[in-house]
């Protein structure tokens, strides 16, 4: 089993896996034009030339990164392939002088055992603008943000830019 960089050829596989995950809102839909633009966020895990999971790192800047993507095909989890593939994420945040590594997810267990801790959605404005926008979910949300280093005191936002003018954070009843 390997975990490398992704180049384009993989991501035919990345567009499957990501696919697979997309229609219960567990993955943020991902375009082939994204991907293949994006492919150099990417890791894959690899075994005996198959793909079977993947990652992405989003970096917004030195102050903050976003894990995303992430995701290991059903018959190979349980193996350990997340914790690497999060492992090589990390890595490259570090490689890139990151403070701060977020994600929003289902599933904190896995994350927290990892080191990540919940955070305060208002505290992570630059993936608050950037995804949840334009997602169908936005109204209600059932993710946990989460993050790993320092929470970032700085946004590429636009100055006066608050979260709160853009997207109710707390989930509502139905
Ligand atoms: C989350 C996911 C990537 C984990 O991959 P994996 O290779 O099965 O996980 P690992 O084998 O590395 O598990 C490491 C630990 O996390 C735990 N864990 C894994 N998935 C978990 C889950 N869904 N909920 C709670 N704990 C989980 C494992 O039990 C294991 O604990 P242990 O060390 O005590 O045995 C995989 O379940 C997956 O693809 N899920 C669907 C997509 C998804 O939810 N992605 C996250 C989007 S933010």
């Amino acid at each position: 089993m390997s975990v490398r960089k992704a180049i384009l050829p993989d991501a035919g596989q990345i567009d499957r896996l990501i696919r697979a995950h997309t229609t219960d809102g567990t993955l943020l839909p991902r375009t082939m034009t994204e991907i293949c633009a994006d492919i150099r966020d990417f890791v894959v895990a690899e075994i005996d030339g198959k793909i079977v999971g993947c990652g992405a790192l989003h970096l917004y800047g030195m102050h903050l990164a976003e894990i995303r993507s992430i995701n290991v095909l059903d018959e190979y989890r349980g193996r350990k392939l997340g914790v690497y593939i999060v492992n090589a994420l990390m890595e490259e945040a570090k490689h890139q002088h990151v403070t701060c590594v977020c994600l929003f997810t289902r599933v904190p267990e896995f994350f927290g055992s990892l080191g990540f801790r919940e955070a305060d959605r208002d505290r992570l404005p630059d993936k608050v603008y950037k995804d949840c926008m334009k997602c169908p979910r936005n109204q209600a949300c059932d993710e946990i943000a989460m993050y790993r280093g320092e929470l970032p005191r700085l946004s590429s936002l636009p100055k006066g830019y608050r979260p709160s003018d853009i997207v109710r954070i707390a989930p509502v009843s139905t």
